[in-house]
């Protein structure tokens, strides 16, 4: 059995999700995808699972062990048979860069544990229980982003997420605009940047809830009646212009929270020196994924050709236009 699933790019909204503060994203149009082979007549033991990745040299064999135990786990505390035989992964997500290629991997195995569930909150929150390897407190926004598809916002109803509880998901029309997004080598993991945020977050309570509070409500900017998107009484022109601003307003207090780096507000102010209306990181940070935002394809044109030589140089890449779908 053979499951492609799309990567994620977070719009507004990370780090803020995991204290249960808004967030908004896309999937992707490149993505992974898992198949499953079950040789015939195998002597494989009941439960034995194999895993091989293409583009994954950086990951050792004893994580792949204890990934395969959780994924063992959690089919038990789902009820479901364990999965048997080789599971070879082609992603063409660039690993750990902040496009969800470990969400993307949760999804494809929620997927292929639970092939007949027809109920997709269901295998979004197998993929999201999947994901906890990973790091240990997923929001879910990823897992959702890569399980659901589209654009979707998300809401944690104004309580503080204990990690447990899916939030509610919307699927909205983003801004019409074009994104140029690329991502460079990150420096630090997921699991470290989230820790950074929460011991932040546990030195100065108020101060870091305040951030985080504002990075979510960011987020509204570009859902509809936000002011920048689908408004009757906007331009598109004001609605892609808020878009940027609030982008930029986005990563001046993920710079705060000590999760950007200098290479990446260097290519994002390069970025806007070419004419970008703004733009920010996406994901954890420490590196990975961003995005600026043009009016046009002409616009992100030439922002790519600005970036383009910063962005090599750091051992990164730019998406071409082509591979983003909103
Ligand atoms: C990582 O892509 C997004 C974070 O907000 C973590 C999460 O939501 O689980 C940093």
């Amino acid at each position: 059995m053979t499951v492609f699933t799309p990567g994620k790019l977070l719009l507004f909204g990370e780090h803020a999700a995991v204290f249960g503060f808004p967030a908004v994203g896309m999937a992707l149009s490149r993505g992974l995808t898992a198949t499953l082979s079950v040789p015939k007549n195998s002597n494989v033991a009941a439960g034995d699972l194999t895993i091989e990745i293409n583009n994954a040299k950086a990951i050792s064999e004893s994580m792949i062990a204890q990934f395969i135990a959780h994924i063992k786990a959690v089919a038990v505390s789902y009820d479901l048979p364990p999965l048997v035989g080789t599971l070879h992964v082609t992603s063409e997500l660039p690993i750990g860069s902040g496009f969800g290629s470990s969400a993307a991997l949760c999804t494809a195995i929620a997927r292929l544990l639970a092939p007949d569930s027809n109920e997709v909150r269901r295998t979004w929150r197998i993929a999201h229980e999947l994901e906890r390897f990973f790091h240990g407190t997923p929001s879910g926004i990823d897992t959702g982003l890569t399980t659901l598809g589209g654009a979707q916002a998300f809401r944690f109803d104004n309580t503080i997420s204990d990690g447990h509880h899916l939030p509610t998901t919307v699927a909205v029309q983003l801004p019409d605009c074009v994104l140029t997004v690329g991502s460079i080598p990150r420096e630090r993991s997921t699991k470290a940047l989230v820790a950074h945020v929460g011991e932040r977050r546990r030195a100065d309570p108020r101060g870091v809830e305040s951030l985080l509070a504002r990075l979510g409500a960011l987020g509204k900017t570009i859902l509809p009646g936000g002011g920048a998107a689908d408004r009757s009484d906007a331009t598109t022109e004001s609605n892609v212009a808020a878009f940027g601003k609030a982008a930029t307003d986005a990563q001046a207090i993920l710079r705060e929270l000590g999760v950007s780096t200098p290479q990446l507000d260097e290519i994002l102010r390069e970025g806007k020196a070419a004419g970008a209306l703004g733009g920010k990181l996406s994901g954890a940070g420490g590196g990975g994924a961003f995005y600026l935002v043009s009016a046009d394809e002409e616009g992100s044109l030439r922002v790519r050709r600005a970036i383009d030589p910063i962005v090599a140089d750091a051992g990164g890449i730019v998406f071409p236009l082509a591979t983003l779908r909103r």
